[in-house]
């Protein structure tokens, strides 16, 4: 079969870097129940966890390669022979494992984290891949912090791993450091200056430390990578990770970029309601595509607009991200139109005269309540009778 250039593959991070959170923590049974939901999802890799690094991680892999069918499973490693051996015996059931393994690539890492030389830990990079690759043929290359890293060396690098046999190369602004056109650049600059970056995919893993990680994600995407690294609702250390629902959907919205994921958005909102509530991580109300108020209207301006066609005020439909519906939101900014809207759902057709008077009297109540409920829209009503 062609490989379609045009394909985005989803790396689920969520059970992995995501799970890195404190008081994140998931037992085994929740993220196997975890893994499952995600293979329904549609994701293509679903990085189980990173298994020396503790024996409850170890069994998660395990018990995820064993669950889970159809997308490949990734293990986590450093770039030595000991944690390789531990991600291969974690890995043995899965149908399809990955090995990801790894080192830092800025001089920032290599000399203040790993006391060394550039030669030397490019070096230990191609030795661990050529390691990882006698046990799988799938073994994916992370540069860290590339998105510090001098950019002739991290080309370097990324050539003489691949040419060690990494499958994919992952780049990641492991700090949230660079603005999108940066990050976009260094992708570019890796396709057009790594001799053999054919034989490998590209990956994007960015984090949100200044709030740009879904933008740089996408920006390497229009540059050339061909995976992304995201988690539900962005879950991650610090500021987090891109999240996956945002990149899936700016993909599906501007089909300019003519890119594409196997993603089922349907299942979004379930999912992040999922997550969140076993991992205890709140969503914010404003997140965009899964947030509470994420379809919610409730200034008069943006509410008439919509009421006359939601395509006014409305990029996505709720239904496509599985969002019970688009609320129009009473509040002391709405207008008659929002007010009219909610009485005739409720059954109360007014004539002109009968809502401008409950309008005024709905508008005294909403500067002194935060909330108005169907209760105090039949009591506005009732009130129409008692002359
Ligand atoms: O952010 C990062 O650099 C990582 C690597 C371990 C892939 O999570
Ligand atoms: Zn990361």
């Amino acid at each position: 079969m062609l490989h379609d250039p045009n394909r985005i593959y989803v790396f689920d991070t969520t059970l992995r870097d995501g799970e890195q959170v404190p008081g994140c923590q998931l037992t085994t049974g929740e993220k196997v129940e975890l893994a499952i939901e995600l293979e329904a999802l549609g994701v293509d890799i679903i990085e189980a966890g990173f298994p020396i690094s503790s024996p409850g991680d170890f069994q998660s892999v395990v018990e995820i390669s064993k669950a889970v069918k159809q997308p490949t499973i990734c293990a986590l490693t450093r770039a030595n022979k000991g944690d390789i051996d531990v991600a291969v015996e974690a890995l043995k059931y899965a149908r399809h494992p990955r090995i990801h393994t790894g080192i830092g690539s800025s001089d920032m890492h290599i000399k203040h984290k790993f006391n060394s030389t550039r030669e030397e830990i490019l070096a230990r990079g191609v030795e661990a891949v050529k390691y990882a690759k006698q046990f799988v043929e799938d073994v994916e290359f992370y540069a860290e912090d590339a998105g510090r890293a001098d950019l002739p060396f991290l080309a370097q690098m990324i050539e003489a791993v691949i040419a060690a046999g990494a499958t994919v190369v992952n780049i990641p602004d492991t700090n949230g450091y660079c603005l999108p056109d940066q990050y976009g650049s260094k992708i570019k600059y890796l396709k057009d200056h790594v001799s053999n970056i054919e034989q490998a995919i590209i990956s994007v893993h960015c984090h949100n430390d200044l709030g740009l990680a879904t933008a740089n994600s996408i920006a390497g995407l229009q540059n050339g990578a061909r995976q992304v690294e995201c988690t539900i609702n962005g879950i991650g250390e610090r500021a987090g990770n891109t999240s996956m629902e945002e990149v899936v959907m700016i993909l599906k919205t501007h089909a300019s970029l003519d890119l594409h994921t196997n993603i089922n958005c349907r299942r979004f909102y379930d999912m992040s309601c999922k997550v969140s509530s076993m991992m205890r991580m709140p969503v914010q109300p404003n997140k965009a595509i899964v947030g509470n108020n994420a379809f919610a209207h409730s200034s008069g301006i943006h509410q008439d607009g919509f009421l006359k066609n939601r395509e006014n005020y409305e990029i996505i439909r709720p239904e496509d991200v599985g969002f019970p519906d688009a609320s129009i939101v009473l509040t002391a900014r709405s207008g008659r139109h929002a007010l009219k809207f909610h009485l005739d759902r409720l059954g109360h057709h007014l004539d002109k005269n009968e809502l401008d008077v409950t309008y005024k009297k709905f508008l005294e109540l909403a500067d002194r309540k935060k909330d108005i409920t169907d209760d105090d829209l039949n009591e506005l009503v009732s009130q129409l009778l008692v002359k």
